[in-house]
């Protein structure tokens, strides 16, 4: 397997690189792969030294499957040369997710649409991956009629940029700015652009790729996204209303037996899911579950995820490992 890392210097470029080494990703040849700013510039890769390249020089070598993080527009205008002639690519931007063509994949839920075909296959924003990671298995059983999610979201998602600010602001020091006021000591009801309902950009991936990727464009989704202080993960209060009703012994063995969930919920010892726990690894961790005594067979959780691994390297690095062991590139 020939695989390039497009995006190889960015934030959730490098969480893939080491993704790549920690899972022991079958690999004949790496390629790193940067804006021309970057080209030339060395990466360390299993104590090795890797010259980064062109987009262009990467196509010449014709990788088998090229991992997409450098943004929409470069995926917009170079993930059709990469699928031309015959690489996979797996993007984690989100240009191709609301293509009617293109399969919006989070492994554990809808991998086994994919196939041969498949050239570009998108990966999900990462509040919606741990979203719908928590309640899939919940709405094959109950199936969700509506959800109401509150994001507490974590600068690392908006990239190197947004750490910088952080950093920069707790130290009291000036700096570029990657948000349109400072971020230490707040929260910013704007994450990514303004849409003309009102919604922010992100608040409507949660209701479209939810609905995408359950296979299910009758369930009702209405989100709000705040960005705040933190740097390890993504949090999120979800409120889901199911057609059918449920137990709560039931909802925690069917999430405790769910592959890539852990549960946390021990409210005796104050054991919940945050950040600082999720931070660097790959599970989404669910806790706070309990009913939500207001309406008919509805429910509270607790979402908590590493946004930079299980929201973006880790599931691409997931699609890529299935399309391997399947055979599909
Ligand atoms: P570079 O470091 O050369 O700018 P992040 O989202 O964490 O800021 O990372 C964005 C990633 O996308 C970086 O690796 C960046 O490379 C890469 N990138 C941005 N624009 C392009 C482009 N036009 N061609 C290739 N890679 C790009």
């Amino acid at each position: 397997m020939k695989i390039a890392i497009v995006g190889a210097t960015g934030l959730v470029g490098s969480v893939m690189l080491k993704l790549i080494e920690e899972r022991n990703f079958p690999l004949s040849e790496l390629l790193l792969v940067a804006s021309e700013r970057s080209v030339g510039k060395k990466l360390r890769f299993k104590g090795k030294e890797h010259k980064i390249i062109s987009i262009p020089q990467a196509i010449e070598q014709k990788p088998d499957i090229a991992l997409f993080s450098a943004g929409g527009n470069t995926s917009l205008k170079w993930a059709p040369k990469f699928a031309e002639i015959g690489t996979t690519v797996i993007d984690n931007s989100s240009a191709w997710r609301m293509d009617l063509s293109k399969k919006l994949v989070v492994p554990e839920i809808n991998a086994n649409q994919l196939t041969k075909e498949d050239k570009i296959i998108a990966n999900p924003n990462c509040s919606t991956i741990q979203m719908v990671m928590a309640l899939a298995p919940l709405h094959k059983k109950y199936k969700i009629k509506r959800i109401v999610v509150s994001t507490y979201q974590s600068v690392s998602g908006t990239g190197v940029k947004a750490v910088e600010q952080l950093e920069n602001e707790i130290l009291g020091k000036k700096g570029e700015m990657a948000y349109p006021y400072p971020i230490h000591k707040n929260a910013i009801p704007h994450c990514d652009i303004f849409e003309e309902n009102g919604y922010t950009k992100e608040e409507m991936k949660l209701v479209r790729e939810t609905q995408k990727i359950l296979d299910d464009r009758t369930i009702a989704v209405t989100a709000t996204a705040v960005r705040i202080p933190t740097a390890g993960g993504h949090s999120e209060a979800i409120n889901v209303e199911f057609e059918n009703d449920f137990d709560l012994n039931t909802v925690r063995k069917l999430l405790s037996d769910t592959e890539g969930i852990t549960v946390q919920d021990n409210l005796d010892v104050n054991i919940y899911p945050m950040p600082m726990y999720a931070n660097g690894k790959d599970d989404v961790f669910v806790g706070r579950i309990r009913r939500d005594g207001s309406q008919p067979n509805s429910l509270n959780l607790w979402v908590v995820s590493d946004n930079l691994r299980k929201g973006a390297a880790t599931n691409t690095i997931q699609i890529a490992e299935y399309l391997v062991k399947n055979r599909l590139v």
